[in-house]
């Protein structure tokens, strides 16, 4: 199905690495078919290893898939590279560079001037809760407060797309539901589109207006559910039978797959 509205769509997407010194081919996505559309929030779960970030490094135009299409406006761009703005697995916060510096790193890898860079990113960084941190080094940031500089930095980058890859993964649980409730009202006030991977299907429903589930690798797509909860979401909605009832659906494919991976390691009682 090809929509020239999808604001991005991907289709057959398959990766393989070759074989390496020591090490197997390793086919880590088997025909990934995803949308996404303008402004929607769409989060995507799947067991470890089934390649999550394979398929945002494709996306990012870090790596080359083997076969399939990526497509941004229903068109096939030259170059997928500094499309999309995108935040890895890992912070990556540069440990020597302040965290202003780090949050303008990606506008002036862009060729934006040092000081123009500097304004931009405080005019914002009051809503990222970072005022007053600009001058500190990021070993002497909190956990939710160095993810915040990296979102920050990935948001200063401009692009209507942003790619989050488990942003929230190690911070600990009232952090996490803290700034899960921070980065929707970000989402809403910027009309961005957000495609976010996460483990945690409580924090994909949250958020989402879409969740898919990936299978065990070689990874594709292997259920779609559409999260018909009202905006703004609440604390207290996670309660509700209906989001019960989507955590039930979509854990249930996940926790099958990871019973039959322990089964296969041969785990018994
Ligand atoms: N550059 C690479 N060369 C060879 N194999 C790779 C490379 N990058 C990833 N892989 C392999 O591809 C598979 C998928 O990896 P990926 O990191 O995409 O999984 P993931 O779903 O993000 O996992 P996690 O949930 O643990 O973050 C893994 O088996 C990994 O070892
Ligand atoms: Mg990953």
């Amino acid at each position: 199905m090809t929509g020239s509205h999808a604001k991005l769509e991907v289709e057959g997407l398959v990766k393989a690495f070759p074989a390496a010194a020591g090490r197997e081919r390793v086919v880590a996505l088997e025909g990934v078919d995803l949308r996404l559309a303008a402004g929607e929030f769409v989060s995507i779960v799947g067991p470890s290893g089934c390649g999550k970030s394979t398929l945002f490094n494709i996306l990012a135009g870090l790596v080359r898939p083997s076969s399939g299409e990526v497509l941004l406006g229903g068109r096939r761009p030259q170059e997928l590279l500094g499309k999309v703005g995108y935040m890895p697995q890992k912070d990556l916060l540069m440990p020597w560079r302040s965290v202003l510096d780090n949050v303008t790193l990606g506008l002036e890898m862009n060729g934006v001037k040092r000081r123009e860079a500097r304004r931009r990113a405080k005019e914002r960084i009051a809503r990222f809760g970072l005022a007053g941190f600009e001058r500190r080094w990021p070993t002497n940031l909190s956990g939710g407060m160095r993810q915040r500089a990296a979102l920050l930095r990935t948001f200063l980058a401009g692009r209507e797309i942003m790619l989050l890859d488990e942003p929230f993964g190690a911070l600990d649980a009232l952090t996490r539901q803290a700034m899960q409730e921070w980065l929707l009202e970000i989402w809403q006030a910027d009309r961005k589109t957000i495609l976010f991977i996460t483990h945690d299907v409580e924090e994909a429903v949250y958020l989402s207006d879409r969740v898919y589930v990936m299978s065990g690798r070689p990874g594709r797509m292997q259920l779609c559910v559409d999260v018909p909860l009202p905006r703004p979401r609440t604390f207290a909605m996670i309660a509700s039978p209906e989001f019960v009832e989507l955590k039930a659906r979509l854990l249930r494919p996940l926790h099958e797959a990871a019973t039959r991976q322990l089964e296969a390691q041969g785990a018994h009682v």
